[in-house]
């Protein structure tokens, strides 16, 4: 069978399996079959299962190459800059600040970003990156530290300032022609975050914009298309942030603006099949955002070769299982496993008060019925997970870097290591807020897309306290108005997260002309950008009125409401 294939690889764009078209071909087919390839195209090959004689070839032209790649220097923003990148539709990935230059020219990069950090660049510590990077002859925009890299490596000088420029500046705009500030005016708000400061411009380089505490605010080497800011365009308090990058990597780098969830829905199902050819998929369905947006993706790639496992662990929200069930079984007619465990949990939870062992017996629970019901399900080659790329992202641990300390947080999957699937993770390059389009470009609710986050041990981390039938029944009660109002509000969704938390308080309380010794419900509102810290949400006080109107008329066993106004830290989000 002679078979030639054109094309250099399906793979040099990160979120893509490291597999080129060759060792595709020669998995596949065997080392006879080898092809020769450009870099135009890419492969899927599909083989029937028993690998005789039904191949399909599929050549797709590639379209979304163009990628900016950031060097990681620690910096708490520098998964803000990938976003504000991403938003420009331009597909942008994170490394270590260390990625030695040849890897990085294997990424084939539009232009690269150097991150803020918060080392200083002549401390013994200090991350420093591999010096071919500067003579790789791609744009290069340094931020904060990266400012202070460039200085140190391209012949400038670095002193510590007298005092840490933290906060707002003016930016005065001094060469309009600098391609950074196209089309901005010539004062701009930013922020600053820094202690060490430019004393001596790089060689080649000059300054294009000042603030009041420097000379060398912006700078630029326009022939090498280098340049350097010594403010953070990242974050909000820069209003015209985005548009300096939107400058940076449109106008210096050259990119299109092909990163658009719409365009990644077929990347990712050629991916997917290329993967997964025509083996079975099992994929735990939690009802959030995550899985249910990777259940239909994949099943948009592998059809009935997907199977979803939905455990009822009995305390979910209300409406959650029937949601689901009618979402995803009656709507989109994915093949879904119902496992009513309700009971089981409940029963391993009687009587258990600790928060800790609460979670360890859910957990421990968990596992062991989704590992059943896969035995159920059939024979599969590969299990799928709402992977994230906050989740995939090599932290760096420079002290004073709370990026450094996400890893450690709870766990979110809580699938056992020893699984004996391969993973597919098609969500793995993506932010939550792509998640969440990606999942309206597929067609999923916004009931489920713009779902907040739900804890794994669901509302048993809510009742504080013994969790039983009648506790559940309050709570799930009360949840339903928050949701509910908050809804109608818009508030849900504008905020990270809302809910109610029933304590294990009674207080005496008058309704009508009787007493009443009734549970109380804390509501809780929080602000965050992703769980790890969380400002607590001044909800308006009509809001607030009627939430606890609502609760104490309406949900028996209830007669007092408190508001929660604890911030994380020192507070969690959860109450256990
Ligand atoms: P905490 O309570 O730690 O919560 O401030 C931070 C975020 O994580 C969610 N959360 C969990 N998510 N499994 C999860 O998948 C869990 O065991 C778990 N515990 C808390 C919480 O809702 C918040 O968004």
């Amino acid at each position: 069978m002679a078979l030639k294939v054109y094309g250099r690889g399906i793979t040099s764009h990160p979120c893509r399996p490291r597999q080129s078209a060759q060792s595709v071909l020669k998995n596949r087919l065997g080392p006879l079959h080898s092809g020769r390839v450009s870099r135009k195209f890419r492969v899927v090959i599909f083989l029937s299962p028993n690998r005789c004689c039904r191949i399909k070839v599929t050549v797709f032209q590639r379209t979304m190459t163009e990628q900016i790649v950031i060097l990681d220097f620690g910096s708490q923003y520098t998964q803000v800059i990938a976003r504000r990148i991403r938003e420009c539709n331009v597909y942008s990935v994170i490394v270590r600040y260390d990625t030695p230059a040849e890897e990085l020219a294997h990424l084939v990069p539009k232009g690269l970003i150097l991150s803020g950090g918060p080392a200083s660049v002549y401390a013994k510590d200090a991350p420093h990156p591999d010096p071919e990077i500067f003579k790789l002859n791609i744009p290069v925009l340094g931020i904060c530290y990266g400012l202070q890299l460039l200085a140190h490596y391209l012949d400038g000088k670095v002193e510590p300032g007298l005092k840490r420029e933290f906060g707002k500046g003016t930016l005065c705009v001094k060469d309009s022609f600098c391609p950074l500030f196209a089309n901005l005016p010539e004062t701009l708000q930013v922020w600053n975050s820094h202690g060490d400061r430019l004393t001596k411009l790089p060689k080649g380089f000059k300054s294009v914009a000042v603030t009041e505490n420097s000379d060398y605010a912006a700078i630029e080497s326009r022939d090498h298309k280098t340049f350097g800011l010594q403010f953070h365009p990242e974050v909000v308090h820069t209003p015209h942030g985005r548009e300096i990058l939107a400058n940076f990597v449109h106008n210096i780098c050259g990119c299109g603006k092909n990163w658009t969830m719409h365009n990644y829905i077929d990347q990712a199902v050629e991916n997917i099949q290329a993967k997964v050819g025509d083996e079975k998929v099992i994929l735990g369905l939690s009802g959030g955002v995550d899985s249910s947006v990777a259940a239909a993706l994949i099943h948009r790639a592998i059809g009935d070769n997907l199977t979803c496992i939905f455990v009822n662990n009995g305390l979910l929200r209300g409406r959650e299982a029937s949601v689901v069930r009618e979402v995803f079984g009656r709507h989109f007619h994915i093949k879904l496993q119902y496992e009513d465990a309700s009971r089981l949990f409940l029963t391993r939870l009687k009587g258990v008060t600790e928060p800790e062992r609460k979670r360890k017996i859910i957990g421990k629970t968990f596992i062991e019925v989704f590992e059943e019901a896969t035995k159920r399900a059939g024979k599969a080659k590969f299990l799928a997970q709402g992977t994230l790329y906050p989740d995939v992202i090599e932290s760096i641990p420079i002290a004073g870097n709370p990026a450094a300390m996400i890893k450690s947080h709870h766990n979110v999957g809580g699938l056992p290591k020893k699984m004996r699937f391969q993973l597919v993770e098609p969500l793995k390059c993506l932010f939550k807020d792509e998640v969440r389009e990606l999942g309206l470009e597929l067609g999923l609710p916004r009931e489920i897309v713009l779902r907040q986050p739900f804890p794994g041990p669901g509302l048993a981390v809510r009742i504080l306290g013994e969790v039983t039938p009648s506790r559940l029944e309050i709570l799930r009660n009360a949840d339903a108005i928050v949701v509910e109002e908050m809804k109608a509000t818009d508030w849900y969704y504008k905020i990270w997260q809302s809910f109610a938390v029933l304590l294990p308080v009674r207080s005496v309380g008058v309704m009508g002309d009787e007493r009443t010794y009734d549970y109380t419900i804390a509501l809780r509102a929080v602000e965050s950008q992703d769980g790890m810290t969380a400002d607590w949400v001044k909800l308006p006080y009509d809001l607030l009125e009627k939430l606890s109107n609502r609760i104490i008329n309406e949900v028996k066993g209830v007669n007092r409401v408190c508001f929660d106004i604890t911030s994380k830290p020192p507070g969690t989000i959860e109450w256990e």
